[in-house]
């Protein structure tokens, strides 16, 4: 089942151009989007108070990624909940609230219970998962199957970068009755269309990731700064470096550096920045030379062709990637994190597919 693959990771990473062109099937339509599970609700959605995103893990990063272009599109409010908080503090769901669940398997216990939370409160319950007839599928009053096909990895990659995409479409769905933002719609949807053959673009650093997480074998530690559309990134790349390759890595807020993180700057600890190109860019290049003033050990994710803008004087490392439509570049971003966290572990001698302590789905509290 793993083919020409050494693992199920390498293989779902590396299976990315596939699985996203088979979550968009059928649904990218005469310039516009089509989704069948939602169409009957979308007015309903259009009306609601508040979008509420519920998951857990990689999921619930997923959606943090997706929060920014929906509140964009469809002008309306999104908070984010992570599942088990939201019911340890039994926060307010209300009936004019669109409650959106993400999850892979859709039998994560936590996301759930918190759909039960939600129904009890009568809010509009919206299931965004990978699994035909799952629970979550089940009891939502509807959804979006994801269709990236089955992941057995426990680490989440193929399913994270789906994930993206559907509520992406989902987003275009809801905010394709405004006049003012055809035109931006016209471009994600143009974005969405060359996304795949971007991505086959970006998994040709994998020997370049190899590399760098050679550099990075003895290493204690490892953060990754983000913001805007890629603070999801920062989030989902040290989540990876950590459940799999068994590092400590924290994803931070580029915006809140200098409010902590800026004392653990040295020559040792090895910061990834990301500042591909969007509206952000200008920020994360006064970060990049506030890190280097500190002698700060930077690996910078930037656009292609944006090497010497991020460091004028070679004094760090850079990946560079393709760039899409701006709301789409996590998709792309992420892509380079997955090998090198992939790479670390196989170097470290861990198990990729079963990493210690952990699970494919948390059925349980
Ligand atoms: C559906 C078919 C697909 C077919 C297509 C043709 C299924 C599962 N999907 O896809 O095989 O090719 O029509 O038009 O038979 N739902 C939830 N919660 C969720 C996810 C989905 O309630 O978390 C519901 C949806 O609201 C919808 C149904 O499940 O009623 C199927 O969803 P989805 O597979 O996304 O719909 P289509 O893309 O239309
Ligand atoms: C587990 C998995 O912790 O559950 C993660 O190991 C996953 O990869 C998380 O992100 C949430 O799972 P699901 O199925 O709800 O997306
Ligand atoms: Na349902």
């Amino acid at each position: 089942k793993k083919g020409s693959y050494d693992h199920f990771m390498q293989k779902e990473i590396h299976e990315q151009p596939h699985s996203l062109t088979t979550t968009m099937r059928g649904r990218l339509k005469d310039g516009g989007v089509l989704l069948g599970g939602l169409k009957e609700h979308l007015k309903t959605i259009r009306r609601c108070r508040r979008v509420v995103f519920i998951g857990c893990g990689t999921s619930y990063n997923a959606a943090l990624a997706a929060r920014t272009f929906v509140e964009e599109l469809t002008g309306i409010p999104v908070t984010m909940e992570v599942a088990s908080d939201l019911l340890d503090r039994q926060g307010p769901i209300y009936r004019e609230d669109t409650a959106v669940f993400v999850s892979q398997s859709g039998e994560t216990a936590d996301t759930l219970l918190a759909l039960d939370y939600a129904l009890e409160n009568g809010a509009l319950c919206v299931g965004i998962t990978n699994t035909v007839g799952s629970t979550l599928s089940r009891k939502t009053h509807c959804g979006v199957h994801i269709n990236a096909g089955c992941e057995i990895g426990v680490a989440s990659t193929k399913a994270y970068t789906s994930q993206i995409v559907a509520m992406a479409m989902m987003a275009l769905a809801i905010g394709s009755d405004q006049i003012s933002t055809q035109a931006r719609r016209d471009a994600i949807i143009s974005g969405l269309t060359s996304l795949p053959s971007c991505v086959s673009e970006v998994l040709k650093l994998d020997a370049e990731m190899k590399e760098l997480a050679y550099s990075l074998i003895d290493s204690e530690s490892l953060l990754v700064f983000g913001r805007g559309y890629n603070y999801a990134t920062a989030l989902e790349g040290a989540l990876k470096v950590k459940e799999v390759a068994l590092m400590h890595s924290e994803g931070m807020l580029a915006g809140e550096m200098k409010h902590g993180p800026l004392a653990l700057v040295d020559e040792n600890l090895p910061i990834i920045v990301i500042a591909t190109h969007d509206a952000c860019f200008s920020k994360q290049q006064s970060v990049i030379q506030q890190l280097l003033s500190r002698k700060g050990r930077l690996i910078v994710m930037c656009s292609k062709g944006d090497a010497s803008a991020v460091c004028p004087n070679g004094s760090c490392r850079v990946i560079e990637v393709p760039g899409v439509a701006d709301c789409l570049q996590p998709v792309i971003n992420i892509i380079p994190l997955q090998l090198l966290a992939y790479h670390l572990t196989v170097l470290r001698g861990f198990d990729v597919d079963q990493p210690r302590n952990l699970a494919k789905s948390v059925t349980t509290q």
